[in-house]
C-alpha cells in the first residue's frame, strides 16, 4: 500500500522539511550522527544533511527510498538511505545523537511501542529523540493520517513512553501545513523532544 502511494512523479509528503524539524534542529549537536525512522521520500533526510548532520534514513517502501536518493542527488547531499521493514531494524544501541519520527504512526499501539522502544535504544546517553505527529482529534479533520483515532498521539500517552526520559518540549496545537498532496490544511499536532538522561 505504502509502495503504491509513493509510485508516481510527485512528492507526496513534497519535498520541504516538515516545520517541526526547521524549529526543533538547533537542539542537535553540530554533525550530529541521526536517525529518521521511516523517512518516506527523502524530504526530512535531505534537509539534515544539508545542515551537516550525517544522516541514516530507514524506510520499507522502494519507490520512496529510490525518490529520496534522487531527492539527495538533486540537492548534491549524501545520505545514508537504508531499504528496511523496521520491523527488522536492528535498533543498535547508542549508536546515534538524535533518532527522529516524522508521522509514523502507520501502525496500532504496539508497533508504535516497538519503534519508540527502538528509538529510545537507539540514542546515545544525552541523545534526543524528535517525534512529531497527530492528535486524536485529527480524525474529523480529514486533512492527512490513519483513520484510527488510537493510534495517534496524546501528551499522557507520550510522557509514559518517556517516562525515563527528560522531556524538553511537548506540546498539542492545530496548525495549517502544506506538505504535498499527502497532508495539506488545518492539523492537530504533537509534537515531543525528549533527551536520554547523561547517565
Ligand atoms: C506518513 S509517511 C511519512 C514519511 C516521512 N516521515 C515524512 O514525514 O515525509 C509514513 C512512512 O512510513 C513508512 N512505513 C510504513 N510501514 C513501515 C514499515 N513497517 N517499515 C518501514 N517503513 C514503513 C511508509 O512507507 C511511509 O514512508
Amino acid at each position: 500500500m505504502w509502495n503504491d502511494r509513493f509510485a508516481g512523479e510527485a512528492f507526496v509528503y513534497g519535498t520541504a522539511p516538515a516545520a517541526f524539524l526547521t524549529r526543533e534542529a538547533g537542539r542537535l549537536p553540530a554533525g550530529a550522527r541521526v536517525l529518521s525512522v521511516a523517512e518516506g521520500e527523502g524530504r526530512n533526510a535531505v534537509w539534515l544533511a544539508g545542515q551537516g548532520c550525517a544522516v541514516t534514513a530507514v524506510e520499507g517502501a522502494p519507490n520512496a527510498v529510490a525518490k529520496a536518493r534522487r531527492l539527495a542527488a538533486a540537492r548534491g547531499v549524501t545520505v545514508d538511505f537504508r531499504l528496511c521493514d523496521l520491523r527488522d531494524w536492528p535498533w543498535e544501541a547508542d549508536a546515534h545523537d538524535a533518532a527522529i519520527g516524522i508521522f509514523i504512526q502507520f501502525g496500532p499501539r504496539d508497533v508504535q511501542d516497538r519503534m519508540m522502544a527502538g528509538m529510545k535504544r537507539t540514542v546515545r546517553p544525552g541523545g534526543l529523540v524528535l517525534l512529531h505527529g497527530f492528535a486524536p482529534r485529527q480524525v474529523g479533520y480529514g486533512t492527512g493520517g490513519p483513520p484510527h483515532a488510537e493510534w495517534m498521539y496524546t501528551e499522557a500517552l507520550l510522557r509514559d513512553r518517556f517516562a525515563d526520559f527528560e522531556i524538553r518540549a511537548l506540546r498539542d496545537y492545530d496548525a495549517e501545513i502544506d506538505e504535498g498532496t499527502g497532508h495539506r490544511g488545518r492539523a492537530a499536532l504533537v509534537d515531543l523532544v525528549a533527551r536520554r538522561p547523561a547517565g
